[in-house]
């Protein structure tokens, strides 16, 4: 069944297209948590393993919660390893092992780029998009990059 909740097909569609980005965007992150949490080494491996996977669960809820925004707009959110890679803008990990300051550089670095991309991006979905839903459950997500990488910075 069609939906019909106020918002114009263009920009419904252009908004699905742009959270099936930060699904991918946040799947990746998600994983890099995740490599991290296994393969961080050194004198404080205990306290970063347990920070590390803190951030993956609150990056697990934010992925399910960004697909499920799709599908709010009635389109299908992507959900293979192959679509997250086209689609995202991150990189992934190509290092083993590490200490904690080389993973969480990396990590922080991520966070930053989503903030910053979530901040261009949210005003003109609310505004010219009349996607009010979106652009506050963005505001929330970009909130909660800018707490990680407020931990991840404070390591540093
Ligand atoms: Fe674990």
């Amino acid at each position: 069944m069609k939906t019909q909740i106020g918002i114009k097909e263009g920009p419904k569609a252009e908004i699905a297209h742009q959270l099936s980005k930060l699904l991918a965007d946040e799947f990746v992150l998600y994983t890099k948590t995740r490599h991290a949490h296994w393969n961080v080494e050194g004198p404080d491996f205990y306290d970063k393993h347990k920070m590390f996977e803190d951030q993956y669960n609150q990056l697990a809820e934010v992925v399910d919660e960004t697909a499920e925004r799709i599908r709010m707009l009635g389109h299908f959110a992507p959900g293979t390893l192959r679509e997250f890679l086209e689609l995202t803008d991150l990189t992934e990990s190509t290092r083993e092992g590490g200490d904690s300051k080389t993973f969480i550089t990396e990590l922080l670095s991520d966070h930053e780029s989503i903030a910053s991309r979530l901040r261009e991006q949210i005003d003109p979905i609310g505004d010219k998009g009349k996607d009010l839903g979106t652009a506050d459950f963005l505001t929330g997500v970009l909130r909660m990059h800018e707490k990680m990488a407020w931990m991840l910075r404070a390591h540093l």
